[in-house]
């Protein structure tokens, strides 16, 4: 698909996250330390982690309060070998892209 205009620039409120569907594909964006995409629906039950409070580079989902660390998607507990798919994002002149 390639880099995607996912919002315009600052859409995303500092220390949160926003969920946006890019042609199907539900992609949270977190504005923490810069910004990061990864999927948005959470392994557990599909919630998802975008509304999330983020805090120290992990999102904890808001339903039974998993943990992801949001530059690599990696589950932090509960199960090993899990992670959500990670996406590259930039902010640039006209608005916040997202590569699928
Ligand atoms: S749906 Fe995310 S922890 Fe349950």
């Amino acid at each position: 698909m390639g880099w995607v205009k996912v919002a315009e620039r600052g859409a995303v409120a500092r220390d949160a996250g926003a969920e946006f569907d890019v042609g199907g594909t539900k992609v949270a964006v977190f504005n923490h330390g810069g910004l990061h995409a990864l999927e948005a629906t959470c392994a557990h039950q599909d919630g998802s982690i975008a509304p999330g409070e983020v805090k120290d580079g992990v999102v904890e989902c808001p339903l039974h309060f998993w943990h992801y660390d949001i530059r690599t998607g990696r589950l932090l507990d509960y199960l090993k070998g899990v992670s959500l798919k990670t996406y590259r994002v930039e902010e640039r002149e006209d608005g916040i892209y997202v590569e699928l």
